[in-house]
C-alpha cells in the first residue's frame, strides 16, 4: 500500500530539481500528480519519465487565469485535488537593497509569494470538496533567516510563512493543513546560480563561496533534492496529519551555527 493511495496531487515548479524530486515520491506512493511549470520543454520530458500517472499544465503561477485553469485541469483530469505542493520559485538577483533594481524586486514577490497565495487560493475549495487536504509551500531556510544581497528573495521566503499560517487556520475547519518545508542549501540549479552570483561569475571564487556555505552546515554538505522531498511527502500524507501551521527545517543545522 501506498503513503499516497488515491490522492492527486499538483505540484507547481513541478519540473525544478526538488518539485521533479517529490512528483516521482509522490507517484511512487500511489498519487495522480499535474506537474505545473513555466518552462514547457522539462515540463514534457518530466510527464514523460514518470509515467501514466503524471500529467502537465504549462502555467505562470504569478497569473490567476493560469492557476485557475491548472487547478481546473486537475480536477478535470483526475477527479479531484488533494494535495498541493507550492513550490515554484526563482531566486532573482544579488545585490544589496540599494543596489538591487525594483523590477527584480517586483518579479519575485510575484512568483515567489503572489504565485503562492494564488495556487492555495484556488486549490482550497477543491480540497474542501474532498474533504480535507494538505498544502505544503516552499519556503527556504531564507524565510527564518536575513542574507546580505539577497533581499527580494528572502523577503519572499518569509512572506510565505505568513500566508502558510493564515491558510492553516482557515482551512483547519475543513480538515485542510499548511506547512512550509525550510530547505538549507540545496545541490540544485538555485545555488549554483547563486554561488556565481555572490562571486560576480568567476567560477573559481563561485566554488568558494560553496565552501563557505558548507561551512555553515554542521552536517557539512549540501541537501540532495530527495531528501526534501522525503519532508514534502511526510507532510503531504496523512502520516502527518496531526501538523498543519508549522515550518519545518531541512538544513543540517544551517540555524543552529
Ligand atoms: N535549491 C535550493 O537550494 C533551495 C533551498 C531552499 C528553498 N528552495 C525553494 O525550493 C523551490 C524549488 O527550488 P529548486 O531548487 O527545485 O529550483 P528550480 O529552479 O530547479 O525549480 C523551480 C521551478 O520553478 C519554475 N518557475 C519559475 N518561475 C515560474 C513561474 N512564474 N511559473 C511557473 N513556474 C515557474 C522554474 O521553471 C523551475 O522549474 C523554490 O521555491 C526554491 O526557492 C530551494
Amino acid at each position: 500500500m501506498g503513503r499516497l493511495d488515491d490522492k492527486v496531487a499538483v505540484i507547481t515548479g513541478g519540473s525544478g530539481e526538488i518539485g521533479l524530486a517529490a512528483a516521482r515520491q509522490f507517484v511512487d506512493e500511489g498519487a495522480k500528480v499535474m506537474l505545473v511549470d513555466i518552462d514547457e520543454d522539462a515540463l514534457k520530458s518530466a510527464a514523460e519519465d514518470i509515467g501514466e500517472n503524471a500529467a502537465y499544465h504549462v502555467a505562470d503561477v504569478s497569473d490567476p487565469e493560469e492557476t485557475e485553469a491548472y487547478i481546473k485541469a486537475t480536477v478535470d483530469q483526475f477527479g479531484g485535488l488533494d494535495i498541493l505542493l507550492a513550490n515554484a520559485g526563482i531566486e532573482g538577483e544579488t545585490g544589496t537593497i540599494a543596489e538591487t533594481p525594483i523590477e527584480n524586486f517586483d518579479k519575485v514577490i510575484s512568483v515567489n509569494v503572489r504565485g503562492v497565495w494564488l495556487s492555495i487560493r484556488y486549490a482550497m475549495p477543491e480540497m474542501q470538496k474532498r474533504g480535507g487536504g494538505s498544502i505544503v509551500i516552499s519556503s527556504s531556510v531564507a524565510g527564518v533567516t536575513g542574507t546580505a544581497g539577497l533581499s527580494p528573495y528572502v523577503t519572499s521566503k518569509h512572506a510565505v510563512i505568513g500566508t502558510m499560517r493564515c491558510a492553516a487556520l482557515e482551512g483547519a475547519p475543513h480538515n485542510i493543513r499548511c506547512n512550509t518545508i525550510n530547505p538549507g542549501p540545496v545541490e540544485s540549479r538555485m545555488m549554483d546560480s547563486l554561488e556565481t552570483q555572490f562571486a560576480g561569475g568567476d567560477a573559481e571564487a563561485a566554488s568558494q563561496v560553496k565552501e563557505g556555505f558548507e561551512q555553515q552546515v554542521p552536517l557539512g554538505r549540501y541537501a540532495y533534492p530527495e531528501e526534501v522531498a522525503d519532508l514534502m511527502l511526510f507532510l503531504a500524507s496523512d502520516e502527518s496529519k496531526y501538523i498543519t501551521g508549522t515550518t519545518n527545517l531541512i538544513e543540517g543545522g544551517f540555524t543552529i551555527s
